[in-house]
């Protein structure tokens, strides 16, 4: 297994330790010998911040791309910025932090913990559960009395470059105590009946499925044996009741459906869209380098960071493509037709995210939908262009239009684009994902592969009708089953 510490400065890491390489981020995110590693790989972030869209958020990004393991993960990540950090800590540990603390006459105490190790040493068995529900290397919390009870005030990543240098020895001996362990756990909690809760949000205009469809759902999980219940955002916080969710509000990262879904599945449920998967499938940076990895064809990409916006014309040529990392609805997709203008968007872009893709302009007629369901191809869609545009949304003046969808059945796709959509959709789990090839003669690229697809009654169900309502049904209904009898003492 290699050993990456990654740092923002090659200098910021103290100290040797035998069998970890120390390299920078930059070299960790552009230098190819580090993304084609078939080797088990765990790569420590030790980034200056994780901060959205950071080189340090690229590191555990794309080390998760690259099937590495990242400590911490973008899920630690996120789950350092959320809102409710310290309310969630303070549930799960409460106890213990009043018992860790019951001696202390100080009215606070400030822990620095490396790796899970109390630099003070005084609250190893505290440090070691903030470490294990946080997973990240450096982190420092203030703990206060109050009303004679102790209470976590604050908590958040540090960085190792601030390490005082009486606490690097520490630092260093606690990286290698952690290298030397091995932590598994799994839980799965439980579940009584066959039961789905479909979330979706009738606030919304834009929503992957529209009433008529949700009603065919509905209908289908009642024909398998199984009790289905729309629920809205706000009924949310019961989902734990169900066996499983099916998000039908459109998905994104820092978002509530993403809390929601890691929260299912936490809880032991069948979740689709499952939370990897909104997070592997919302940013192209991720996918760009997932698909890179396993040679899946996609028009000729760029990752573009500060360095080499200048040879993106000589290497795409012009027009080309300049995408956003997170955008969605063709949004932050854009053509570009002069380096002028090429200038101007990609800085503007590389201000919000340290890393762009630039892409080979290829226009087609009509994108592939192939939408695939627990690893097997379910529908497939021809989506044209909107009138006369190159995308199949076009945003203007406040309005949007789109290009017609027709389906067809999946004999009818060219066999390549069936293979290559299932293939790609694998790479991001066993969900549901609805895949987006163009076809230039007889090559197929791929552009997107999209968690929680689009099932518009009247448009991907147009050649399999309610059978394609049954199929997904079907899947929950496997996977329940599944899950209660492996739960059986
Ligand atoms: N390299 C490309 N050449 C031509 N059109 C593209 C290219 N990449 C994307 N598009 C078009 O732009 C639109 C949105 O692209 P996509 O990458 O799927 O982003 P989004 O997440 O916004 O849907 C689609 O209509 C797609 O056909
Ligand atoms: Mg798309």
């Amino acid at each position: 297994m290699n050993i990456l510490f990654v740092v923002s400065q090659q200098q910021d890491w103290p100290a040797d330790i035998p069998g970890v390489t120390v390299i920078p981020a930059q070299t960790y995110l552009m230098d190819p010998a580090y993304g084609d590693t078939n080797t088990a790989t765990k790569v420590f972030n030790l980034c200056n911040t994780y901060r959205y869209q950071s080189q340090g958020y690229y590191v555990s990004l794309l080390a998760e791309a690259r099937g590495h393991q990242p400590v911490p993960d973008v899920q630690a990540m996120k789950d350092l910025q959320s809102e409710t950090l310290v309310q969630d800590i303070s549930e799960k540990l409460g106890d213990l932090i009043e018992c860790s603390f019951a001696r202390t006459a100080d009215d606070f105490v400030d822990l620095n913990l490396y790796f899970g190790h109390d630099a003070d040493q005084h609250h190893q068995p505290l440090s070691e559960q903030l470490f294990k529900l946080l997973r990240t290397p450096v982190l420092h919390a203030r703990f206060e009395r109050a009303n004679a009870h102790w209470h976590l005030c604050s908590i958040f990543a540090g960085s190792v470059r601030d390490i005082p240098p009486h606490q690097q020895p520490c630092a260093t001996q606690a990286a290698i105590d952690y290298l030397k362990e091995q932590k598994i756990r799994s839980n799965a909690p439980p579940s009584k009946k066959p039961s789905l809760a479909i979330l979706h949000d009738p606030q919304r205009k834009e929503s992957p499925s529209n009433p008529e469809a949700l009603k065919k759902f509905l209908e289908a999980a009642e024909l398998l044996g199984m009790h289905a219940e729309l629920i809205t955002p706000k009924e949310a916080r019961h989902v734990t009741s169900f066996d499983a969710l099916f998000i039908r509000d459109t998905t994104n990262v820092n978002h509530y459906t993403y809390q929601l879904s890691r929260q299912a599945i936490d809880a032991g449920m069948v979740v689709i869209d499952d939370p990897d998967s909104i997070l592997r499938c919302t940013n192209k940076i991720y996918l760009n380098e997932l698909l890179a990895r396993h040679h899946i064809p996609t028009p000729e990409t760029m990752v573009v960071h500060k360095g080499n916006v200048e040879q993106i014309v000589s290497t795409l040529g012009l027009p080309c493509i300049l995408k956003q990392p997170d955008g969605a609805f063709s949004a932050g997709v854009m053509k570009i037709e002069s380096e002028q203008e090429l200038l101007t968007k990609v800085n503007e872009l590389l201000k919000e995210s340290e890393l762009v893709l630039a892409q080979e302009y290829l226009p087609t007629d009509f994108d592939w939908r192939i939408g695939v369901l627990d690893q097997r191809p379910l529908f497939v869609c021809k989506y044209y262009m909107a009138p006369g545009h190159w995308q199949i949304i076009k945003h203007e003046h406040q309005r949007m239009s789109e290009g017609r969808t027709e389906a067809l059945s999946v004999g009818e796709a060219p066999d390549d684009v069936v293979r290559i959509a299932v293939q790609a959709a694998n790479l991001m789990g066993d969900g549901f994902y609805g895949v987006d090839l163009k076809q230039v003669g007889v090559q197929c690229y791929v552009i997107e592969i999209n968690d929680n697809p689009n099932v518009d009654a009247g448009n991907e169900d147009a050649v399999l009708s309610d059978a394609l309502y049954r199929e997904v049904m079907g899947v929950f209904r496997k996977r329940i089953d599944a899950r209660k009898g492996s739960v059986l003492p």
